[in-house]
């Protein structure tokens, strides 16, 4: 999917959301490494990403070329400051309608409405691929980013029966403990965590 638009910081700067492609690949490596060193919210610790530049720069042109997902990059002056993108949660009939939505920005860049300005890009560009539903998951107490997804108007609860099976959906009862044991697999229920998606039509 492609998407371009120039917006305005709240110091004054302007910025430029666009879709990344094969030539960024350098660029959304580096953002992607510094993101998640910067925080314990995001999925994965950095030394588990294994992607290089180019094999980075094929998985942003397969999705520029795709007609249902993206990665949006956020630059200032020219610079990576935020990534958010989106991929459907699987091709199957049940769940082709849902898209699967992830952000990071650059905490130099926080609290200057880039986030904000990422996910309404994502939201568009979801709801021109066809998708009813996109979805995410956050810890409790990352605040921050919760406040984003409710003000853009994500709420939290469960999505379908197969994901009540993998899931719980316990607003705040996560410990930061849960993120920080590598050892937890998050995928056998063992942690709570907050379910939020939005409906997009
Ligand atoms: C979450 C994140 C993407 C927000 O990016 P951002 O560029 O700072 O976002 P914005 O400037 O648009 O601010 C978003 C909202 O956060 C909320 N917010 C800001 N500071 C906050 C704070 N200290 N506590 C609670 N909410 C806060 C505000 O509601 C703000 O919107 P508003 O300024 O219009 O009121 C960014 O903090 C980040 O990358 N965090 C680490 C990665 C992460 O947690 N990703 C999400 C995983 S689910």
């Amino acid at each position: 999917m492609k998407y371009q638009k120039t917006i305005k910081l709240k110091d004054g700067r302007t910025c430029c959301l666009r879709n990344a492609a094969m030539a960024d690949g350098e660029a959304v490596l580096a953002i992607f490494m510094l993101t998640h060193e910067q925080t314990d919210f995001l999925l994965s610790y950095p030394d588990e990403n294994t992607m290089t530049v180019e094999a980075e720069g094929q998985y942003l042109q397969k999705k520029a070329d795709s007609k249902n997902g993206i990665e949006i990059l956020a630059e200032v002056d020219g610079a990576a400051a935020g990534l958010a993108g989106f991929e459907p949660i699987g091709s199957k009939y049940k769940v082709c309608h849902r898209a699967d939505f992830g952000i990071s920005v650059d905490k130099k860049y926080w609290n200057l409405g880039i986030g904000t300005a990422l996910l309404k890009a994502c939201i568009q560009c979801a709801k021109e691929a066809g998708y009813e539903q996109m979805e995410l998951n956050v810890v409790a107490g990352n605040d921050r980013a919760i406040a984003m997804y409710e003000k853009e108007g994500f709420v939290d609860g469960l999505v379908t029966e197969e994901f009540a099976c993998f899931w719980t959906y316990k607003v705040g009862i996560l410990t930061e403990i849960s993120l920080l044991q590598r050892s937890v697999d998050i995928f056998q229920g063992s942690v709570d965590r907050l379910q939020p998606f939005v409906l997009l039509c």
